[in-house]
């Protein structure tokens, strides 16, 4: 382990190249520690963290009361499996059905699994409230979404490079554009129509914002239609557009919510269904679950993390950075580069977009420049640079990173 530790990026990098699948494109950078907004390479080398591990660190890294919750726990007991009880995973689900506003919650480990949990979810409730014949419910998603890389994810992929050479997929989808309220309509027309489940902003298809009232409308005509609204807020949620969840921005509550990532913190994989009784208690034992599940360490470290999202007022600090932050990069890049399309995005979930076709590489060669000047972010679809900083950033730091991103992108000008 010592003699690992020693290695150098260049080592670590290899080692990776040489052993691991090739399934994932990093920034040449290897991380060996973390704390608050800061990351640092094997070497020393330090970083501001533009990503958050896709939002998952919002409370920063190594927040010390998440680590504490932690290390607590895991000295008293870690796993039991959901074949006995535990004595934190009553606590929690109270703690987190009353955080969001829940009947019920329903805990899992990835942001995926929460997803589909979601999807197996609305098809139970469509059969047995609803009424929808066996076998025939039918859920919309729209294009672009991304909820991970499951079978029954990908089958609602869009994406040419996610699902070639998967197949078979999985039926009951109904896929309409983003942000397209008539098309709604007219899939929600179809009576075997179980759900609708949908981003608020779609993050990994490149920060996408849909129209103001887009989400209400949408919500109202799933009621209209007596189909759940299911929002996947695994990546939008606790607090990184601004407020506590996305859709508050539209003053909805989704009739099933889906969390994941952030609600540990980043330090722990822990993510969680909510939904009211009518339809999570369509699920009887044996018909879902996980060993690891509301695991009760997942259970210490997603309470104390949502607690210090609370008591560090992070939805307010992501919404007045995240203002700041769009008026420095209109006014500095796309008003005065070339190079810049537009910046988009709620809170501290933005993104600007490149002027290069989705093949170049100026994007990535930014995203280079950046990490040799200190900032980490990286590109999603190839011209689009998304920043997503931890939430606990201050108003200092976000102008001193302002500073570092207006520059490297102003060198590639010419
Ligand atoms: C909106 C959304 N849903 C679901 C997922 C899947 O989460 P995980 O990677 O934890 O399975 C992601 C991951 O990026 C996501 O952005």
């Amino acid at each position: 382990m010592l003699q690992e530790t020693a290695l150098s990026s260049q080592n670590l990098m290899q080692l990776e190249d040489r052993y691991g699948a090739h399934n994932y494109h990093p920034l040449p950078v290897v991380l060996s520690r973390g704390q608050g907004v800061h990351v640092w390479d094997a070497e020393g080398k330090k970083y501001y963290d533009f990503l958050s591990a896709y939002s998952a660190v919002n409370q920063g890294h190594c927040h010390p009361r998440i680590i504490r919750a932690l290390t607590e726990q895991a000295h008293r007991l870690t796993l039991t499996s959901r074949a006995f009880y535990n004595d934190m995973l009553g606590p929690f689900e109270k703690f987190i059905t009353q955080y969001f506003g829940y009947d019920r919650a329903l805990p899992m480990n990835t942001g995926v699994e929460a997803c589909e949990t979601a999807v197996k979810l609305c098809r139970k409730w469509a059969y047995e409230v609803k009424g929808i014949p066996a076998n025939q419910a039918k859920i919309i998603f729209v294009a672009g979404n991304f909820w991970g890389r499951s079978l029954a994810a990908i089958s609602a992929s869009t994406d040419n490079n996610t699902t070639r050479n998967f197949g078979p997929y999985m039926p009951g989808y109904i896929i309409i554009p983003y942000n397209d309220l008539s098309a709604l309509e007219s899939a929600l027309k179809d009576p075997h129509v179980a759900g609708f489940m949908v981003e608020p902003i779609q993050g990994e298809a490149g920060v996408f914002v849909p129209d103001d009232g887009y989400l209400r409308k949408a919500f109202e005509l799933c009621r209209q239609h007596n189909a759940l609204f299911i929002a996947d807020e695994v990546q939008t949620g606790i607090a990184r557009t601004g407020k506590l969840l996305a859709c508050e921005h539209e003053g909805i509550l989704p009739d099933i919510l889906v969390l994941g990532k952030a609600i540990s913190g980043g330090v722990f994989p822990v993510s969680a269904v909510l939904a009211r009784d009518e339809i999570m208690l369509t699920l009887k034992p044996g018909q879902h679950g996980s060993t690891f599940g509301g695991n009760p360490l997942a259970c210490a470290v997603a309470m104390e993390a949502l607690q210090v999202v609370r008591d560090e007022n992070l939805a307010e600090n992501a919404d007045k950075l995240g203002k700041i932050f769009r008026k420095r990069m209109q006014q500095n890049l796309v008003e005065k580069s070339t190079l810049v399309e537009l910046v988009r995005g709620k809170g501290l979930l933005n993104a600007i977009v490149i002027d290069d076709d989705p093949e170049g590489d100026t994007a990535w060669n930014i995203c280079l420049k950046l990490a040799e000047n200190g900032l980490l972010a990286k590109p999603t679809h190839g011209n689009i640079i998304r920043f997503a900083p931890p939430l606990v950033m201050t108003e200092a730091q976000l102008n001193e990173c302002c500073d570092i991103i207006e520059e490297a992108v102003l060198e590639f000008e010419s």
